[in-house]
């Protein structure tokens, strides 16, 4: 049984102070039966974590340094994250791919020094990464996705989360589509299955990212490869999140 995971990404957004007072009006009302993190700037993590104290709300990082430590000015560690109460990282996120060049390969490597600091990725794919067209039509293809998860061992797997956001739903005025969600969602698990069996393919979290919204949360939730969310925009407001962490089929 996979559990629901409800990830607000923040992006460049909120300072420090409002990061920390979002943490504080939240902390108490989270479901018991779901995972909630909240993926923030890197200056605000170690407050959240502090705020948050043993409520089973996540600080999650939006990116990091495949490199543990040394002279990489201006880089973030994945040890410090660590450190400072950081249990997931985002990897390769469309913004991070499109905007600041970042490659399969050195996701790859993301993936593996977040392993290795004991931070779990959520590693965040696009049509573009799983999706070709020939003739008109759409195929699953997934050269992309094993390039990145290169190296993870098996038994890590399945502690990996995985993101499906259509590039043209991201920070768009579309409409998410629930179908267009679990079919992007389910060929991966898919693929997962093809490449480490079926126990391990069935355990790994698929989330959806584009557009959802207290609306529309219920209907992509209720398909049954879909096991979370991944918000931008809609969770930059307390009451929009309180209401999509506490959705209904
Ligand atoms: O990580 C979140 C995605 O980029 C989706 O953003 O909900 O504003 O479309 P959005």
């Amino acid at each position: 049984m996979r559990k629901p995971f409800i990830i607000a990404n923040w992006k460049m957004n909120k300072n420090v102070h409002e990061s920390v007072a979002f943490v504080k009006a939240i902390k108490e009302k989270l479901p018991a039966n779901k995972e909630i993190g909240i993926a923030a700037q890197a200056v605000s993590l170690y407050n959240m974590k502090k705020v948050a104290g043993s409520s089973n709300l996540q600080i999650i990082a939006q990116n990091a340094s495949a490199e543990l430590e040394g002279p990489y000015t201006g880089e973030i560690s994945m040890r410090s994250l660590a450190d400072a109460g950081v249990t997931y990282v985002m990897l390769g996120h469309l913004e991070r791919r499109r905007l600041f060049n970042e490659s399969n390969d050195s996701i790859n490597q993301k993936v593996l020094a977040a392993l290795n600091a004991g931070i779990l990725p959520i590693i965040c794919t696009d049509e573009e990464m799983v999706q070709t067209e020939v003739n008109g039509q759409i195929h699953y293809v997934f050269r992309q996705l094993k390039s990145v998860l290169k190296g993870v061992p098996a038994n890590k797997l399945s502690q990996i989360v995985i993101s499906y956001e259509p590039s043209w739903a991201v920070g768009s005025t579309h409409q998410a589509n629930p179908d267009i969600a679990e079919e992007g969602c389910q060929a991966i698990r898919q693929s997962l299955v093809e490449m480490y069996g079926n126990e391990i393919g069935e355990q790994v979290r698929i989330l959806y990212g584009g557009s959802v919204n207290p609306e529309n949360i219920g209907r992509i939730m209720s398909k049954p490869n879909v096991d979370g969310a991944l918000i931008g925009r809609a969770s930059l407001e307390i009451e929009s999140f309180l209401q999509m962490i506490n959705y209904i089929e």
